[in-house]
């Protein structure tokens, strides 16, 4: 069965958890873009929800299937988002921004009190790393930017092609923040906390496509069926 098969499965199973009246995160790219037309199903059958896009795109498929949208200035908090991933590892941890949309996934997905992952069994890796990893930058200063992203990669052991994201007419990709986006070929990320630890030391880093700690539910489709991961989370201490 086809990888959009099994985007459309997982999709399938995740439009179950929603339910009337919650407030959503709609993620962005095809997988996410399943969950648009099926969430657009049940809201033409009576099903009332209100959701916040992650990107122009999404909120174009949404417009089109009539689902009510909003934004996070008028709904700070959201119960549910639902998106996709490029990679996803066995904690959970992901790389996300093939589509570009990183930073607006990331702020709702922080917004949102569960995030759940919907994916075919292709994105699913014993490591992080086999894609590019996105982050994207201001524009202002994008060479010295991309020398301390360099620098600093390399001292947690990241090392790798660094290029400018660019569109089929080979102009610098520009996000829907007017940002650009740097792909770094690391390969196998070995720890990618210290990673995106290291990014935040980079003025020009406005984030990185990794989701470390944000996703609680896992939902993965392959050629043995649906299945589905929780996050194992630390209990917090209560003191
Ligand atoms: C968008 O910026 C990405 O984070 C997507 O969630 C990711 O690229 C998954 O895309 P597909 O569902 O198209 O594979």
């Amino acid at each position: 069965m086809s990888a959009e098969r099994y985007k459309r499965q997982a999709a399938m199973r995740a439009v179950e958890m929603v339910e009337p009246g919650m407030r959503l995160g709609l993620g962005t790219g095809s997988t996410a873009a399943h969950f648009v037309a099926l969430l657009g199903e049940r809201v033409k059958a009576g099903l009332s929800v209100v959701c916040v896009p992650t990107s122009r795109a999404t909120q174009k498929l949404a417009e089109a299937r009539g689902i009510k949208l909003s934004t996070l200035d008028e709904l700070p908090e959201l119960d549910v988002t639902f998106d996709g991933a490029d990679e996803i590892d066995g904690e959970l941890r992901m790389i996300k921004g093939g589509g570009g949309a990183l930073l607006r996934e990331k702020i709702v997905a922080m917004a949102s009190d569960r995030v759940v992952i919907m994916a075919d069994e292709s994105k699913a890796v014993a490591k992080l790393g086999a894609t590019k990893l996105p982050v994207e930058v201001v524009q202002f200063g994008l060479k010295a930017t991309r020398d301390m992203i360099e620098a600093l990669a390399t001292d947690v052991g990241c090392k790798g092609d660094i290029e400018l994201r660019r569109t089929a007419d080979g102009q610098p990709f520009v996000t829907d923040n007017g940002n650009y986006i740097f792909n770094c070929d690391f390969g196998s990320i070995g720890d990618p906390e210290e990673l995106d630890e290291a990014f935040r030391f980079i003025p020009g880093v406005v984030e990185s496509g990794l989701f470390l700690d944000i996703c609680d539910l896992a939902i993965i489709a392959g050629e043995g069926g649906v299945k589905v991961y929780e996050a194992r989370r630390e209990l917090e201490d209560e003191d």
